[in-house]
């Protein structure tokens, strides 16, 4: 029978109120933020929700968990601003508004290689922040490798202080099939034991089947154009086969306000998960 709080938790006009249950610092500017969800959100990875705080406001977050991880939502909350601020402040037990899950998203099942869809190869770039939401693709992959074929993992930050999920990512490399190339732009004095410089680097020596790969691409807007370049100049993958995980300035998530507006397409609704054949007459998008 449908409960108050199903109808509750399925309108996207309607918060609902979740529990943090941990707050761990993962660097200077980020934390990772795990709460407690009276209902599964049942997201796609890539999707993200609205977060807020009564009296305050909301802001956009990306979802950070595993489609499998139940009532515990995970997230990663780089202070920006006023919400951003505020929810920093935050401690275990207090209260936060979330609405959502909102926008596009990846489907796992495109991903998978035992459906005989021919796909063998998927590599994911993330630079930055962009790992967080490209996490909730990662972790279903590794935790399900067998259905997988090989997976590349490219993930940039500007200096080792900035790397996300360093240990998690060690367990990652254990799968089989599965390369990781970690770098930072700037070692900047610190002990790093990756590579050193920009994400597209690594690009032209990936191994991989062009006719049947899927890239993933993420993090900070400039990075899009060079590895977009990088990838058409070493391999010939249909643009279809790319994804684009892009981040615009939004309020409402639901296609209304039109601040996440880039030309015709909504970001929220639309996005924030895009293939790359959907922007090639989008310039902007991608500046
Ligand atoms: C789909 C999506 C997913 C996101 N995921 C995350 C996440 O996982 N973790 C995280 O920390 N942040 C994420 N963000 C960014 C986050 O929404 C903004 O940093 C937040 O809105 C800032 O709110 P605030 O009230 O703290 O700052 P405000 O006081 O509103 O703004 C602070 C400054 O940031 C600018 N700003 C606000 N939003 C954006 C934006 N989207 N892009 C560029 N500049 C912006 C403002 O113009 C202002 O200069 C995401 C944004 C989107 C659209
Ligand atoms: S955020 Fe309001 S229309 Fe997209």
């Amino acid at each position: 029978m449908k409960t108050l709080s199903d109808s509750v938790i399925k309108n996207s006009y309607i918060p609902i109120m979740a529990e943090i249950q941990s707050i761990e610092r993962l660097s200077k500017d980020e934390m990772l933020f795990r709460v407690h969800l009276p209902q599964p959100l049942n997201h796609h990875p890539g999707q993200f929700v609205m977060v807020g705080l009564p009296g305050i406001g909301e802001c956009a977050i990306s979802i950070s968990s595993s489609p499998e991880s139940g009532k515990i939502l995970e997230m990663v909350i780089r202070k920006a601003g006023n919400v951003t601020g505020v929810l920093q402040q935050l401690k275990k037990s207090d209260l936060i508004s979330i609405r959502g899950p909102f926008g596009s998203g990846f489907d796992l099942d495109e991903f998978r290689y035992k459906k005989d869809n021919g796909i063998k190869d998927i590599v994911i770039i993330a630079g930055g922040l962009g790992l967080v939401p490209l996490r909730s693709l990662i972790i279903p992959i590794m935790e399900h490798k067998s259905d997988y074929g090989r997976i590349h993992l490219i993930i940039g930050s500007k200096t080792p202080g900035e790397a996300l999920f360093r240990s998690q990512i060690q367990t990652w490399r254990s799968q089989p099939d599965c390369s990781i190339t970690e770098l930072v732009d700037d070692p900047d004095l610190q002990e790093w034991d990756g590579d050193i410089g920009l994400v597209t680097e690594p690009i032209h020596k990936l191994k991989i089947d062009e006719k049947n790969t899927l890239v993933v691409l993420c993090g900070p807007p400039v990075m899009y154009k060079f590895v977009l370049m990088e990838i058409k100049m070493n391999f010939n993958i249909p643009d279809e086969h790319i994804f684009v995980d892009l981040e615009r300035r939004m309020r409402c998530g639901l296609g209304k306000c039109g601040h996440c507006q880039i030309n015709h397409v909504y970001c929220c609704k639309e996005g924030p998960v895009f293939r790359y054949s959907q922007l090639t007459d989008l310039a902007e998008a991608l500046n």
